[in-house]
């Protein structure tokens, strides 16, 4: 049956949800304070590169099922009401900024009825729920808030929210927190009909799995960086390594992909923000682990920019170098932390002639690092290029062809940031290849 339901947020998960969610055949209303993005969004268009959104964007604006608007009074049809803004790391602290979350929930109060459903999707520190579930009990005493936390990756988002790994509901532990359990049963229906498992849980739980989620994720990838730094030491080859250990069934490959490390808007704020809780909960040592996590994340940049001046043969002051990607990851246009831009900018402080192509990120990273040169294409990239450098593996970048590419550099040398190119074929077309964690 058809729900009216409202998504207060339309950014990457907003929009993202606010569309799935019209496809499973739910009115959806999307507002967002920002005009310019809820124009785009009524328009059928999303503001940020996502793959597949484009289709079912337009797809669900055209039958109506999908509207936006910047007037939160127009949430006031809905009965289910989902928190999707953005919890940013504060400027100069390693706390999450909740000022959107609790603008959100204020706006939302106005407009809240008798017997609704707020929903928070939002990565928050372990404790909000509970303040927010007050807020809206002071309020509205009927309605009932449930943590329902989103575990989409950017370049996947669509796929993730229609099949997600599982659905976790934080609700409180009695008759309210059984409705609450029926109606987002009843959001979901298509995605449990499919066998999604289903976690029921209270409201510290629901937001704790979310950034042990991320916590788990970000140390799987810090642990094979750091085997990489052993391999640098030892001559030992950390991608070997990778496979061999992603064979025990108990480790797994995924997230065992060494090289420049995380980055983008959730992470590298999420584990921060986590170990700023702990510190405020009194239990800051059960993740002082993640602070090494942080730690050896940032150092891979370090190293990246070491390994250009080792192979400029000890300077990389005046050299051309070319810049492989922007995106802090593959088909996306999120340049937030970006690893690969981090490298450029650094070069470029250092002296370096840095220039930068991306297939998508292009205006997102010239809007934030205006000091660096980007053009559109690989070609104008490489052109005169020293060296190159490959920092964000979109699949038209690791598809080169390295004869192709050689006749347009000045010398032919690589560096490959994500080890995802073949080496063999880099070397055998003349190319001296350098890559982190590798011989
Ligand atoms: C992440 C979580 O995966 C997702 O579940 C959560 O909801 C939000 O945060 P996202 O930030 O979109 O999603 O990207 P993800 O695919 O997890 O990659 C994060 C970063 O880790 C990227 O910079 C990526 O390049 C890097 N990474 C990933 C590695 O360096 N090595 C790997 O093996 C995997």
């Amino acid at each position: 049956m058809t729900l009216h339901i409202s998504v207060i947020g339309c950014g990457y998960l907003g929009a993202v949800h606010a569309a799935c969610m019209a496809a499973l055949g739910h009115d959806v209303i999307g507002v967002d304070v920002d005009a310019r993005k809820v124009e785009a969004l009524a328009g059928g268009k999303p503001p940020f590169f996502e793959p597949e959104l484009p289709e079912l964007l337009a797809e669900t604006v055209a039958t109506g099922r999908l509207q936006f608007s910047s007037d939160i009074t127009d949430a006031a049809a809905a009965t289910i009401h989902f928190i999707c803004v953005g919890t940013p790391q504060k400027r100069g602290e390693n706390k999450a900024d909740l000022r959107a979350v609790d603008a959100a929930m204020t706006a939302l109060l106005a407009v809240v009825k008798p017997g609704d459903l707020v929903v928070g999707k939002s990565t928050v520190p372990v404790g909000t729920a509970e303040r927010l579930a007050e807020m809206l009990a002071e309020a509205e005493p009927t309605a009932t808030l449930a943590w329902n936390p989103e575990f989409l990756r950017e370049g996947h988002a669509v796929k993730d929210t229609f099949h997600p790994d599982r659905l976790v509901y934080g609700v409180p532990d009695d008759a309210a927190g059984e409705r609450a359990t029926a109606l987002l049963s009843r959001v979901y229906a298509k995605t449990l009909a499919d066998g999604t498992p289903l976690i029921v849980t209270d409201y510290s739980t629901a937001q704790l799995v979310k950034v042990a989620a991320n916590s788990f994720l970000a140390t799987k990838i810090s642990f094979i960086n750091a085997m990489a730094e052993l391999c640098e030491a030892t001559g030992g080859d950390v991608v070997q390594l990778a496979n061999a250990i992603g064979h025990d069934a108990r480790i797994g490959r995924q997230f065992l992909n060494a090289g420049l490390g995380f980055g983008g808007g959730c992470l590298p704020k999420d584990i921060r923000a986590f170990m700023a809780r702990a510190g405020e909960l009194g239990v800051d040592q059960a993740l002082t682990f993640l602070r090494e996590v942080d730690s050896i994340n940032l150092r891979r940049r370090v190293r990246m920019v070491d390994l250009a001046r080792e192979v400029c043969d000890g300077s990389i002051v005046g050299r051309r170098i070319a810049v492989l990607g922007a995106a802090f990851k593959p088909e996306s246009d999120d340049v937030r932390d970006s690893p690969a831009l981090s490298v450029a900018a650094q070069m470029s402080l250092q002296g370096a002639d840095v220039v930068v192509t991306d297939p998508k990120a292009i205006e997102n990273a010239a809007a934030k690092w205006p000091d660096l040169r980007f053009v559109e294409t690989v070609e104008e990239a490489v052109a005169d290029a020293e060296l190159v450098l490959l920092l964000t593996e979109w699949k038209q970048y690791v598809s080169l062809d390295p004869t192709e590419v050689k006749r347009w550099v000045k010398l032919p040398r690589i560096l490959d940031g994500r080890n995802a190119l073949d080496v063999e074929a880099w070397r055998s077309a003349g190319w001296t290849y350098r890559a982190l964690g590798r011989r």
